[in-house]
Formats: structure tokens, C-alpha cells, sequence
């Protein structure tokens, strides 16, 4: 599993643990997915390229390093990925944000595109896809299609969960594309949930059980 980075921070694992249980409130899964996509994102950013500014610290000037958080754009497919979007900004809050609206047909679990709205210099752009559950990886494969043909300079996807089905299908379509997770569970059922897993991420962040 080349280019599947799973982040196994005990922080991490220790706050997904606590989301998968089936009792976790709603608001208790929101909070922890925002802090848990807060810690995901020193990992998914820990490769971006850097400038030199020159600063003044009250004692000299010096050239120091920043992230140049305006190339970033990070990608939510609707509606879950919008849960992961807070934390990430919390820590780059000068990216821009794109949004996805994919829903799965729920016969064939196939991906339809229903919206799509990005920053106009996408080709100047490094984008970070976002959705919480790589599953079959119909809408991830279908999202990350759409959006190269808006030509960014790189893609990484970013997910919670994912199984094996789910990375095999996204690795397939889009070998270039690394995934950041922080689990691959199990399996994926005959419904296209993931295994152990947490249930709908989308019911879960936004209590429309
Ligand atoms: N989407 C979810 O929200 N959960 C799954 O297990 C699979 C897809």
C-alpha cells in the first residue's frame, strides 16, 4: 500500500476510538472529528513548501519560515467532509476551500455530481480532498476526476476510515494521489459501509440519524 500514509498518533487513534463508539453524542462526535482533523493536518502538511520572511522579534530581524497557507485549497465532498473542514482551517486558516456535492446512488453506489465550486487559479493550487470515509471510493475517484480537470499543481486525499476496498479502487484511478488516514478498518459490507467502522459520518456530525 504504497502512498497510503496511515497516522497513528496515540492522540489520533485514542479520539477515533472514542467516535466510533455508538454512544457517542452528536456533539461530542463533532468535537472530536474537528480535533481529530486539526492532528491530521500537521501530517498532510508536513511536505508543503515553505517561504522566508523577514521578521522582526523584539530583540533583531531575522528570515524566519511560513507556510504559504494561500496555495493550499482544501476540498470538502458534501456534506461530511464539511466536519473535517474547521479543524484544518483552524490550523492553515488562510487556505481557500472548495466544495463537492456528490451523492451516492444508492442502487448502483455510484457517484452523481450535483455541485461544484472552486478558487479560479486552481493550476497555482496545492488541493487536500477531504471526505471522512473512503468506502468504495466511487465519490473520492469521481471528485478527484472532476477536479483535474481543473489542473492543480498536486492532489492528497484525506479521510478518517478506509478499508482495503476503498484504497485499492482510489489507488487504481489515481495512483498519484497519496491517502492520509487514520485507520484502514476491516472490510466493506454489501451496503458500502465500512467495517468495523463508525456508521454514517454524515448522520453522525450532523445528528440526522
Ligand atoms: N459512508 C459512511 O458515512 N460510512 C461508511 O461506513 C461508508 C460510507
Amino acid at each position: 500500500m504504497s502512498n497510503v500514509h496511515v497516522i497513528d498518533h496515540p492522540l489520533v487513534q485514542h479520539k477515533l476510538t472514542l467516535m466510533r463508539r455508538k454512544d457517542a453524542s452528536t456533539n461530542s462526535f463533532r468535537r472530536l472529528l474537528n480535533e481529530l482533523s486539526l492532528l491530521m493536518t500537521y501530517e498532510v502538511t508536513r511536505d508543503m513548501p515553505m517561504q522566508d520572511i523577514e521578521i522582526e522579534t523584539p530583540l533583531e530581524t531575522m528570515t524566519a519560515k511560513v507556510i504559504d497557507g494561500k496555495k493550499l485549497v482544501f476540498v470538502s465532498i458534501l456534506r461530511a467532509g464539511n466536519g473535517i473542514l474547521e479543524g484544518m482551517l483552524s490550523v492553515v486558516p488562510g487556505a481557500r476551500v472548495g466544495h463537492i456535492g456528490l451523492y451516492r446512488d444508492p442502487k448502483t453506489l455510484t457517484a452523481v455530481e450535483y455541485y461544484f465550486k472552486m478558487p479560479s487559479d486552481m493550476p497555482e493550487r496545492d488541493v487536500v480532498v477531504v471526505d471522512p470515509m473512503l468506502a468504495t471510493g466511487n465519490s473520492a475517484i469521481a471528485a478527484i476526476d472532476r477536479l483535474k480537470e481543473t489542473r492543480p499543481k498536486s492532489i492528497k486525499f484525506v479521510c478518517l476510515l478506509t478499508c482495503p476496498e476503498g484504497v485499492a479502487a482510489l489507488q487504481r484511478a489515481h495512483p498519484d494521489v497519496p491517502i492520509y488516514t487514520a485507520a484502514i478498518d476491516r472490510e466493506l459490507n454489501s451496503h458500502g459501509y465500512i467495517l468495523p467502522g463508525l456508521g454514517d459520518a454524515g448522520d453522525r456530525i450532523f445528528g440526522t440519524q
